[in-house]
């Protein structure tokens, strides 16, 4: 999908107050799932590799399967790297035909962050790519944590005038952004800063994304969207429905054949996709490009 063409995806989110899931997948049945998913509530969807993702799963076939879904019903997914840290990261993904990058430098100093980002800008609008930068650094990881709470997360939050600033030196095109939120499923729940959120909207007028979108309820998501969030990432809540449903299925000592028990993992998968779609307000939104 062209830059264009996602600058629409983006402008129809924030004019009709849903956001895009962004869903990350490492394997073709997760890919599977998020697209079916996709398909059965007529959604747009990004579908998302990490670099160490890429990596596993090689950037030309990750390609290759999201052209190969896209080829059963246009127009559905887009293909994003996820937190590109390095600009190789970026690079690899741009030249095996990603259509989307995310450029995280933020574990960075402000201006080594700016240098990184404005490298990767270039390359990737050379390239007519579409590119989120981040701002404020998301912590946690991906996974469960059991033993710890939110509040045990150090946050680095974006600041609204340091946004400002920072979208006019980089160019990015959108902006993934802290404001209570953490990567992974923790004690309690996250505490999201409203107030901030609006103001780094004012400031930088783009789309603004919000990552750790696992275990943030309902309310608080309904609540970003209508402030100005137009995509927000999930993977915790899946590969928890994933790993789950296999491990489950294996612990029958006669279980071997993949096809049996693989499809109970996708639909595991595809249930929650399917629930974050609905959460989000993106059900029946995707149109013709
Ligand atoms: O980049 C990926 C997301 O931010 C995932 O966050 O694992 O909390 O769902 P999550
Ligand atoms: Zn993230």
């Amino acid at each position: 999908m062209n830059y264009l063409e996602i600058r629409k995806r983006y402008n129809q989110a924030s004019t009709e107050g849903y956001a895009i899931g962004a869903f990350n997948f490492s394997t073709v049945e997760l890919a599977n799932a998020i697209f079916l998913a996709a398909v059965k509530l007529k959604s747009p969807v990004l579908m998302c590799t990490s670099s160490g993702e890429m990596e596993h799963v090689g950037p030309e076939v990750a390609r290759g399967i999201v052209n190969g879904l896209n080829r059963v019903h246009p127009d559905v997914a887009i293909l994003h790297l996820d937190h590109g840290k390095k600009f190789e990261h970026i690079v690899a993904a741009i030249d095996a035909g990603y259509d989307s990058v995310h450029c995280d430098g933020s574990a960075l100093p402000y201006k080594e962050n700016v240098r990184l980002t404005k490298k990767c800008v270039q390359y990737a609008h050379k390239h007519g790519k579409w590119i989120e930068g981040e701002l404020g650094h998301v912590g946690g990881s991906s996974t469960l944590h059991k033993d710890q709470s939110y509040s045990d997360v150090e946050m680095i939050m974006t600041e609204p005038d340091e946004a400002r600033r920072f979208v006019q030196e980089t160019g990015v095109n959108s902006l993934a952004i802290n404001i209570g939120n953490v990567h992974g499923v923790w004690n309690g729940i996250p505490h999201i800063d409203f107030k901030r959120l609006k103001e780094i909207q004012k400031a930088t007028r783009i789309p603004l994304v919000l990552h750790g979108g696992s275990g943030i309820p309902m309310g608080q998501i309904k609540k970003a969207l209508s402030f100005g969030i137009d995509k927000i990432n999930i993977n915790t809540e899946i590969r928890v429905a994933y790993s789950e449903s296999i491990r489950n299925s294996l612990k029958d000592k006669n279980m071997f054949i993949p096809t049996s028990y693989m499809p109970l993992a996708v639909k595991a998968v595809q249930k929650v996709v399917e629930t974050k779609i609905k959460m989000f307000g993106s059900t029946n939104k995707l149109r013709k490009l």
